[in-house]
C-alpha cells in the first residue's frame, strides 16, 4: 500500500514542477501559475485518496476473502416454492459470494414445509461440519430444539424470516450464545396495509355506506408470527382511525396463490358486500385478484385489495390500479444483514440477538420507484 502512494506522490510532484516550469518559461501570469498548481495539487490529493481507498479495499477483501473462501455455510429454507423466500435465497446466495464465500461452500436446502425434514437437514449440516448456519425455520415453535442442536455443536446460528418467540430469544441473550434473528417487525407491515386503506378515506372505502368496513382476511401460515401480526395490525389501523369494521370471513391461505384464489372466490360469492380484501402476502393477493376479476369486480372502483412483499407482479398491479397497495418486504436488506451477521460470527465480531429492518408502504405513488429498485 505504501509503495503505491509514494510512487503516485512522486509522479504528482514531478508534474507539479513541470507545470510550474512551463508557466514561467512562457511568461504566464502568476495567477495562471497559481491555478495550475492548485489544480495539480487537487488532482494529486484525489489520486492519493483514491489509491489509499482502493488499496484499503483490496486489503479488506484479501483478508476477508481469504478467510471466508474456505468457510462452509449451511442455509435451510422452509420451502423453495415460496415466492418471497425465493427472492430472499437468491439474493442471499449472490451476496454471500460477493462477500468472498465460495459458491461451492454454500449449501441451500429445501425444507419442503416439513419440520422433520428440516431438522434432518440441520443434523446433516452439523455432521458435515459447516462453520455457520442460516435457518428459516419451518415451525418457529421448533426454534428451541433447533437452537439446542446447533449450539451443542458450537456452530453460530442466524435465524431468518420466521421469528422465534420472545422466550427463545431471551435464552440466546441469557446464555450469551452466538444466535441471532434477522427480520422485519410484522406489526409494521400490518399497520401499513391498514393505513393504505385508511388513507383512501372512509367515504371512499365504505361502498355501501353502512358506516362499517366489510372485509375478508386471507392469512398466511398461522403458526407464523408474520401472519398473526399482519392479520391483527391491518385491522387495528382501521380501528385506530376510528373506523368500524365488519369481518365477513377469515381464512388460511398458507401464503399460497392458488389456495387464496379459491378462498376468495368462495368468500366473494358468499359475501358480495365485501369492500376490502386483506391478504397477508402478495402471492395470495395475486390469487385474490384473479377471483375478484372473475367475479366481475374492479379494484379501486367497487373493492379494495392489499398485500405484502412487493413482488414485481404485484407492483405492476399497483401501478395499473388493479391492486390498491402492498408493503415492500425488503429481501435485499434482510438477506444482506443475515450474511453480514454470519460473517460477524466467523470473524469473532459477534452480533446483537435481534437485527431489524423496515418495511416500506407501497401505493401507486411510489410503486414504480420500488419496482425499479428491485429489478
Ligand atoms: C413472509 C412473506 C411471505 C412468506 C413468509 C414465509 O415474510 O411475506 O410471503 O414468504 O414470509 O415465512
Ligand atoms: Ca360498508
Amino acid at each position: 500500500m505504501k509503495k503505491k502512494v509514494v510512487s503516485l506522490l512522486t509522479v504528482s510532484a514531478l508534474s507539479l514542477s513541470i507545470l510550474a516550469g512551463c508557466s514561467s518559461n512562457s511568461a504566464d501570469t502568476a495567477a495562471d501559475v497559481a491555478s495550475s498548481v492548485e489544480e495539480a495539487a487537487e488532482e494529486t490529493t484525489e489520486e492519493v485518496s483514491d489509491a489509499v481507498e482502493e488499496t484499503a479495499e483490496e486489503v479488506t477483501d484479501a483478508v476477508a476473502g481469504g478467510d471466508l473462501a474456505d468457510k462452509k455455510v449451511g442455509v435451510c429454507i422452509y420451502q423453495f416454492s415460496d415466492n418471497f423466500m425465493t427472492l430472499f435465497r437468491n439474493e442471499l446466495e449472490s451476496y454471500l459470494v460477493a462477500q468472498g464465500f465460495s459458491a461451492d461452500n454454500i449449501t441451500i436446502v429445501d425444507g419442503a414445509n416439513d419440520q422433520a425434514t428440516q431438522t434432518n437437514q440441520i443434523q446433516n449440516f452439523i455432521t458435515d461440519g459447516v462453520d455457520v448456519l442460516i435457518i428459516n425455520p419451518v415451525n418457529s415453535s421448533s426454534a428451541a430444539t433447533i437452537t439446542d442442536l446447533v449450539v451443542a455443536a458450537d456452530i453460530p446460528l442466524v435465524y431468518i424470516n420466521r421469528e422465534p418467540d420472545a422466550d427463545e430469544e431471551q435464552r440466546w441473550q441469557d446464555n450469551d450464545w452466538n444466535v441471532t434473528y434477522v427480520g422485519c417487525d410484522a406489526r409494521q407491515s400490518g399497520t401499513y396495509q391498514g393505513e393504505i386503506i385508511v388513507d383512501l378515506g372512509q367515504d371512499v372505502v365504505d361502498l355501501n355506506g353502512d358506516g362499517k368496513i366489510q372485509y375478508i382476511m386471507i392469512e398466511g401460515d398461522p403458526e407464523n408470527v408474520d401472519a398473526q401480526y399482519r392479520t391483527e395490525f391491518s385491522v387495528k389501523a382501521l380501528e385506530d382511525a376510528g373506523w368500524t369494521v365488519d369481518c365477513l370471513d377469515d381464512e388460511v391461505g398458507n401464503w399460497d396463490q392458488a389456495t387464496a384464489q379459491q378462498l376468495v372466490a368462495n368468500a366473494l360469492s358468499a359475501h358480495p358486500e365485501t369492500e376490502v380484501v386483506f391478504c397477508n402476502n402478495d402471492a395470495m393477493a395475486l390469487g385474490a385478484l384473479q377471483s375478484i376479476e372473475a367475479a366481475g369486480r374492479t379494484v379501486g372502483t367497487d373493492i379494495y385489495l392489499v398485500g405484502v412483499d412487493a413482488l414485481s407482479e404485484a407492483l405492476e398491479d399497483v401501478i395499473a390500479g388493479t391492486m390498491t397497495g402492498t408493503v415492500f418486504n425488503d429481501h435485499f436488506s434482510q438477506s444482506h444483514s443475515a450474511a453480514d451477521a454470519a460473517i460477524n460470527y466467523l470473524t469473532g465480531a459477534g452480533n446483537d440477538h435481534y437485527i431489524g429492518c423496515d418495511y416500506v408502504k407501497v401505493t401507486a405513488d411510489n410503486a414504480q420507484e420500488i419496482l425499479d429498485s428491485v429489478k
